[in-house]
């Protein structure tokens, strides 16, 4: 999909710039053309010559550059490639964005373009998660902006956390699926992924073994068939899909919300293995072990144990199943389980008020949690279907299918 494209690259002021410059290199290595922009900031950085010369192309600056204006005016600028890309987005890029201001070259050629446009993130871990950082993030999430990353770890000021800019790779990736145009083009998929983390104590949570393959490769799947993904994701080891929209929660009560907020969808597509239960009361201090020495003896010989008091978490499946305004047309859910596979399979369905059932056998003998293959049974309002062992990419791809011809047919 990247040779032969070109790509407006915006470069923010931020210290993330220098990875914008091994972006240029993958992207040129590609066969991709990069018409780069950079901001006043950005300059402090990197230089505008180490930039163009591994563009291979001039940098464009200044909005009141008449030379430009003569050769190449901002509006023509933001329309000749086929995506827009700003890498880094830096918290006052974002916040421009999202208020539609034309302060200099990059914020007018946003507000001018009729392209899509991708963004990676980067910025201090308090400025991201600042309440206003995440307005103008959903903002711009509304307006059809695309994101990758940020990622967690160190940050160049000291601190650890989200923030660190994407990796070149993986905004190369987000490229990549930003451009496939598909059959799903204009359409809003919802997609869970991943365990649900439920906590005990500060130290200590319920969780299950999803390492979020399989959600992952849905995700994939359909922005390749040219969806918009809204990808909410528990603690996954899996790597995060590109080109997706992606929310990262830790517990099922912000799964939910993370969901109700990403609707309206023209699909939802429940891969996530929610936690059926939480704990009750989370304890603010680490749970000791210490038992009264009296009451140590029980029958069992066991010293006394912990008692949780468990309660129900929100079916996220069966709520959006159920909306009455913001259903999604075709709401899919998954059941994995250990025996009687589709009887308890089509019971779900009738139960969860969804339209399609993906079910597998996850007996630890399968091999399939945590692994990189499925067997699944698709059962639907007409039947049960039964589909040959294959990777989770491929199931993913066949439900992306399936999905198409639903939504578009
Ligand atoms: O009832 P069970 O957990 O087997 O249902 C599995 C399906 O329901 C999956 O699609 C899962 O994502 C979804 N689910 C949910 N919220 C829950 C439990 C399950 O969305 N609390």
């Amino acid at each position: 999909m990247l040779a032969g494209r070109r790509i407006l690259l915006i470069i923010g002021g931020g210290i993330a710039a220098y990875k914008s410059l091994e972006l240029i290199r993958r992207l040129k290595e590609n066969g991709t053309e990069v018409l780069p922009v950079m901001t006043e900031a950005a300059e402090e950085f990197v230089t505008p010559l180490s930039v163009s010369a591994l563009a291979g192309h001039r940098v464009y600056r200044d909005l009141f550059d008449l030379v430009d204006e003569a050769e190449m005016g901002h509006i023509q600028l933001s329309r000749t490639s086929d995506l827009v890309v700003v890498a880094p987005a830096t918290a006052n890029l974002v916040a421009r964005m999202a208020n539609g201001t034309a302060t200099d070259l990059a914020s007018t050629i946003l507000l001018a373009t009729d392209k899509k446009v991708l963004i990676a993130p980067a910025m201090n871990v308090r400025m991201w998660n600042h309440p206003s950082t995440s307005r103008n993030l959903k903002t711009l999430l509304d307006d059809g902006v695309l994101t990758v990353g940020p990622n967690e770890g160190d940050m160049a000021c000291g601190e650890y956390g989200p923030g660190r800019m994407a990796e070149p790779d993986q905004i190369t990736s987000a490229i990549d699926a930003a451009l496939m145009s598909g059959p799903l083009n204009g359409k809003h998929v919802v997609v869970t992924s991943g365990p649900t983390h439920e906590p005990i104590d500060p130290v200590r949570y319920l969780g299950n073994r999803s390492s979020g393959n399989q959600g992952t490769a849905m995700a994939n799947a359909l922005s390749a068939a040219g969806a918009r993904v809204t990808f909410v994701t528990g603690p996954a080891t899996s790597p995060l899909p590109g080109g997706c929209h992606v929310v990262q929660v830790q517990t099922a009560v912000e799964m939910r919300e993370a969901v109700e907020d990403a609707l309206p969808a023209d699909a939802a597509v429940m891969v996530a293995a929610v936690a059926d239960w939480r704990v009750r009361r989370v304890s603010g201090a680490k749970i000791s072990k210490t038992v009264d020495p009296g009451e140590s003896a029980r029958p069992d010989g066991d010293k006394k144990g912990l008692e949780l008091e468990l309660v129900e978490n929100p079916d996220i499946l069966a709520m959006v199943s159920s909306s009455p305004d913001r259903r999604p047309r075709i709401v899919v859910g998954f059941a994995a389980e250990t025996h009687d596979v589709i009887e308890r399979a089509k019971a779900k369905r009738k139960r969860k008020g969804c339209d399609w059932i993906v079910a597998n056998d996850v007996n630890a003998s399968t091999g399939i949690m945590g692994g990189p293959e499925n067997q699944v049974m698709l059962v639907t309002e007409s039947g049960v279907e039964e589909w040959p062992r294959m990777s989770k990419a491929e199931v993913a791809r066949r439900l992306a299918e399936r999905l198409t011809e639903a939504l578009t047919g």
